[in-house]
């Protein structure tokens, strides 16, 4: 019989995490996986030249949801998401990461019966099977709506992929039964691992005129970070300091272009370099080749340590322990003196990392092999 499974994407770093989980489902015969685009994010920068960059095919269905505040939002989701559900009678959903459209999915499968009962372990149920894919990163910041998204999904799903140690600590401490809980590593590394060569084959450095080591990258769309102009204008006149030493390029995400613009602070053009968002190959060639990237992604914390470029990361928390454990990632706050301070440490102490367990490029695959032999033939 074949397992029915609907694959979530909405916002940018979703995409590349679902892209591996595709080809692995597809390599899989027992699975017909569908891709589901919410289209939290639509614009093509931050959506369509993902798909094309990672060869991920069309979306099986796009739910055009759009911007919105939270609740709009996640309401509009999951009302869409609901008719998908009792259209398709999925055995399983799995939805990655911690953005809006994750939660929203997972609160309406948690709730959705099916038509006709499955077996999934050895027992039969009428509601598709809850997987949450990247569980049990936390921040401990419930200012940060992705914390809360993150906590939710998790609690309300049956099978809990983790990418990173922590997150088998955090779900241990919070009670979550073992055997819903499946250590694979990092989807998103596996995809960073599939397209690394050809993204060295990317232009971008010679058509913006950098010199390899020789710039910083800097990413900035946090809204603790971007939406209050005086809190932006103190975070720039910082960075222009580094930008001394090294030019900055800011492919700047749509929520901080006009903020950018509003906050009246001088960016010197020798210094900086302003982009529209970039697409994936580009920007992991940017990453890849820069002497530091600067961030308040989750991502792209990540991403660096499995590159092995420094970090610094403009956030009082992260989720993503690891990525200062063992890999090249530096919690540098978000004020003056722990900035300017982190950059120091950075100058003086080129870091190495080492890759943490199972980011080989391996993740998706062991998702698919766990979830097969969860479901009997008879599923
Ligand atoms: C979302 C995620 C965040 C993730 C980020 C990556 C949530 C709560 N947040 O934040 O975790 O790190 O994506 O980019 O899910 N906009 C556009 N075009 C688009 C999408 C958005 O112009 O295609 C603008 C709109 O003005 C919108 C704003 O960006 O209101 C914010 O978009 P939204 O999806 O709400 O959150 P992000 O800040 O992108």
């Amino acid at each position: 019989m074949t397992l029915r499974a609907l694959c979530v994407a909405g916002a940018r770093p979703n995409f590349p995490k679902v892209a591996p989980l595709m080809k692995a489902f597809s390599a899989n015969p027992r699975f017909l996986a569908k891709l589901i685009h919410t289209g939290q994010h639509y614009d093509d920068k931050l959506s369509k030249v993902f798909f094309e960059d990672l060869r991920i095919a069309r979306p099986d269905e796009n739910l055009s949801v759009g911007s919105g505040s939270h609740a709009v939002q996640t309401a509009e989701v999951m009302k869409r998401f609901e008719a998908v559900l009792e259209r398709e009678q999925p055995h399983a959903v799995i939805v990655v990461g911690d953005v809006n459209s994750t939660i929203a999915c997972a609160l309406v499968t948690a709730k959705f019966h099916l038509k006709q009962p499955i077996r999934f372990r050895n027992e039969t149920r009428t509601r598709p099977v809850m997987v949450h894919v990247e569980a049990g990163l936390r921040s401990l910041d419930w200012d940060m709506p992705e914390e809360i998204n993150r906590l939710l999904t998790d609690v309300i799903s049956d099978l809990l992929f983790v990418s990173d140690p922590a997150g088998l600590a955090n779900l241990k401490r919070e009670g979550i039964s073992e055997h819903r809980i499946h250590y694979v590593g990092n989807v998103m590394i596996d995809t960073l691992l599939a397209a690394k060569q050809q993204a060295m084959t990317s232009p971008i450095l010679g058509q913006i005129g950098l010199t390899e080591r020789r710039y910083a990258v800097l990413t900035l769309h946090r809204p603790s970070n971007v939406d209050d102009s005086n809190s932006l204008r103190d975070l720039f006149k910082v960075l222009d300091t580094i930008a001394v030493d090294l030019p900055i390029v800011f492919p700047a995400h749509p929520r901080t272009r006009p903020k950018l613009e509003a906050m009246g602070f001088p960016l010197e053009t020798s210094r900086w370099i302003i982009r529209e968002p970039m697409g994936y190959l580009d920007f992991v060639k940017l990453m890849a080749c820069s002497a530091l990237t600067i961030t308040d992604s989750g991502g792209i914390q990540e991403e660096t340590t499995a590159l092995g470029v420094p970090c610094l990361t403009l956030r009082e928390n992260t989720e993503r322990p690891v990525t200062i454990e063992e890999g090249t990632n530096i919690l540098a706050g978000t004020k003056r003196e722990s900035i300017l301070s982190a950059y120091e440490t950075l100058k003086k102490r080129p870091m190495q990392g080492r890759i943490p367990k199972f980011w080989d490029g391996k993740a998706a695959t062991r998702i698919v092999e766990i979830m097969g032999a969860l479901f009997p033939a008879e599923a």
